[in-house]
């Protein structure tokens, strides 16, 4: 079997992701599932990011660890993943033990071989892109990557000799011009980098504690690129005792990342892979950016658009078509979120939903639901079935060259054209006195659905599956029965259902999904100011605290107040009362009996009239799910806790 290997970059756990991260993780799925449906056996990395100064400086921002600060976001990237049912193989965290041993190893290896060395630098950095740029590199005194000012620095340096792999990087691209695409980004690599001649790469920092440590030389931690293009084999088990997957899937197929990064993927990783000896990937593919109104999205502009309200007002499905069909993948594109209605309308609810619940309705309306053979046919047959069994191979074509929304701009011709056989035809007409030719034209319907069913199926799994349903078809798609005619079985019985993309409103949707996305990213803004550090007791502090075992002998509602129970607690020898407010989650007979935690020495009160003299333990989740403490084997009332 073949095999095939994507990647999309690892994300920088610094914040939500919005729309425009999901952007390559989204293509990256499509392609993954349409290259296993085409026979391939695939493998897809993604990951996260997670060293380096701008994680740092977030993290300490508001009073957490790097750690602390990255597992939160890390968690919601992966949430994010399994909402939009993003299917990788494996998620790399740079933070993994694994993946951290490997890069010490890269790095050692490089060294031994003279390809990293020390020395000393100064140069201009800039820290939002952890890079480091010299005087001629800088744009109008700003960093060439992301337009921001820069600041001088000197320090202590490992480097890796980039500068000797200036003529090799360029007789690759020679040799291989497929190597970097679209073909405008290699012309900008050449022109702007590898023309002039590349200098050493600073591969170390001094000034930064949060990364991987050289091994030999603690003080310096490993420049966050070169640990973070590492999880591209890393991923694959490179250097661990389990490779496998490395011999099998290495070379990599491609490298799907942002147009940003691509000096790092087509020039720094191929240098680092020739200096390990190690093959390259097959391809390098950079894509546009996702704008908002020609501006690049970003919290602080308040111009971000989150994916989880999309998803949430309109499935996953709506959004991912969206992504995939709206912008073309090389290029930027502007977001809009009255272009994303008007699109739902047009293509899915109209274009594809009204298609499928037309014909099925016909078929349930003029032959009880159930699919009949063809009796005639004539051209417009011939003609929607050649270009129904056609459309798939254009598909290919499309998706092989990255170009996602063409390749969904033919399945939609297809679809349209079926519409249109529908004007053509006029079943209600033929239902008067043409049955044979009604029942053919409704075959033809039935066939060339379930036809885009399998070819919308890597885009819109979700779909797919709900269209065959309604179809009466069980099986799963499978790609190859996307360009055969004559599939669907005489005798199936279709099942109508609901409207597979209801009609939006543009007003009231729009409303709906500006207020949602708003919402959320207000509390977004709220949850990270900063939090207030907790503060910290002594020993002697927590030795005040006086915690024993108690026995449950008796509890009785409390006689002026709803929610109080006034309970008996057997101390070994002594016997305590104490009011307790947790009548909502026990029933007295529950409790009668039960070895509890209680303080002992806290001040006695009056609690609505009636004494009460310490306190019973509990633990509550934030979803006022509570629970009694107690020990996990039994043990004496009144047994002392410290
Ligand atoms: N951590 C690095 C990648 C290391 S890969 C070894 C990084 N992370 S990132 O989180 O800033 O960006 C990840 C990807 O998201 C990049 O490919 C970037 O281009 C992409 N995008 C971020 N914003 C985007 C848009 N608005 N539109 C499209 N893609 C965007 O870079």
């Amino acid at each position: 079997m073949k095999n095939f290997y994507v990647t999309t970059p690892i994300f920088y756990p610094s914040d939500n992701l919005h729309i425009g991260h999901t952007y390559t993780t989204v293509a990256a799925d499509v392609l993954t599932k349409f290259k296993k449906k085409q026979g391939y056996d695939t493998f897809f990395v993604t990951g996260t990011d997670e060293h380096g100064q701008k994680i740092q400086e977030a993290a300490t921002k508001i009073g957490k660890t790097p750690k602390e600060y990255v597992d939160v976001i890390v968690d919601s990237i992966k949430d994010l993943w399994k909402t939009l049912e993003i299917d990788y193989d494996k998620f790399v965290r740079t933070t993994d033990a694994d993946h951290e041993k490997v890069v010490q190893d890269i790095f050692v290896k490089l060294y031994e071989k003279g390809e990293i060395y020390k020395d000393k630098y100064e140069g201009n950095y800039c820290t939002p892109c952890e890079s480091f740029w010299s005087d001629t590199q800088l744009v109008d005194g700003n960093c060439p990557d992301c337009g921001r000012p820069v600041e001088k620095k000197e320090e202590e340096s490992y480097f890796f000799r980039l500068s000797k792999y200036t003529d090799k990087i360029l007789e690759l691209y020679k040799e291989n011009p497929e190597f970097l695409r679209p073909e405008s980004r290699m012309k900008e690599m050449i022109n702007n980098f590898l023309n002039e001649g590349l200098e050493d790469l600073s591969v170390t920092r001094s000034s930064m504690d949060w990364g991987v440590k050289v091994p030999f030389d603690e003080k310096h931690t490993i420049y966050v690129w070169i640990d973070a293009l590492s999880c591209y084999i890393t991923g694959l088990g490179y250097g661990m005792e389990n490779d496998e997957n490395f011999k099998k899937y290495w070379p990599g197929n491609v490298h799907l990342v942002g147009k940003e990064i691509v000096r790092f993927h087509t020039i720094i990783w191929p240098a680092i892979l020739m200096a390990l000896d190690l093959p390259l990937p097959k391809e390098v593919f950079a894509h546009g950016w996702i704008l908002f109104e020609n501006d690049k999205m970003s919290k602080s502009k308040g111009n971000v658009i989150y994916p989880e309200p999309i998803i949430e007002l309109f499935g996953i499905d709506a959004f991912k078509y969206f992504l995939m069909r709206e912008f073309s993948f090389g290029q930027d594109g502007s977001f809009s979120k009255k272009k994303f209605i008007q699109r739902l309308n047009s293509d899915l609810a109209n274009d594809l939903g009204n298609l499928v619940s037309r014909t099925t309705a016909m078929i349930d309306k003029y032959n009880d639901g159930i699919v009949v053979e063809i009796k005639t046919t004539d051209n417009l047959d011939s003609d929607l079935e050649n270009m129904a069994v056609n459309t798939l191979e254009k598909v290919e074509a499309f998706i092989e060259k990255y170009d996602f929304s063409n390749a969904l701009e033919e399945i939609w011709k297809l679809i349209r054209r079926t519409n249109k056989y529908i004007d053509e035809t006029e079943p209600w007409v033929l239902a008067k006195d043409n049955q044979d030719r009604l029942d053919t034209v409704l075959y033809n319907l039935a066939e060339t659905i379930r036809i885009v069913s399998v070819l919308i199926d890597p885009f819109m799994n979700k779909t797919s599956i709900e269209i065959r349903r309604q179809l009466g078809i069980e099986l799963e798609s499978n790609w190859e029965d996307g360009k055969k005619w004559g599939i669907l079985e005489v005798g199936t019985k279709v099942n109508r259902g609901d409207a597979i993309f209801p009609r939006l409103d543009m007003e009231k949707d729009l409303l709906r999904l500006e207020e949602a996305n708003e919402k959320l990213v207000k509390e977004r803004i709220e949850s990270k100011q900063p939090v207030k550090q907790e503060e910290l007791i002594t020993i002697d502090e927590f030795d005040k605290m006086k915690l024993k075992t108690a026995e449950i002998i008796s509890c009785e509602n409390h006689p002026n107040a709803d929610k109080l129970y006034v309970f008996k607690l057997k101390l070994g020898n002594e016997t305590r009362q104490i009011v307790s407010g947790i009548k909502k989650w026990y029933k007295p007979e529950d409790l009668i009996g039960k070895k509890v935690i209680v303080i002992t020495n806290l001040q006695p009160i009056k609690l609505r009239g009636v004494d009460s003299n310490g306190m019973i333990l509990a633990a509550e989740d934030d979803e006022e799910n509570l629970t009694l403490l107690s020990t996990l084997e039994d043990i004496k009332s009144g047994s002392t806790i410290s």
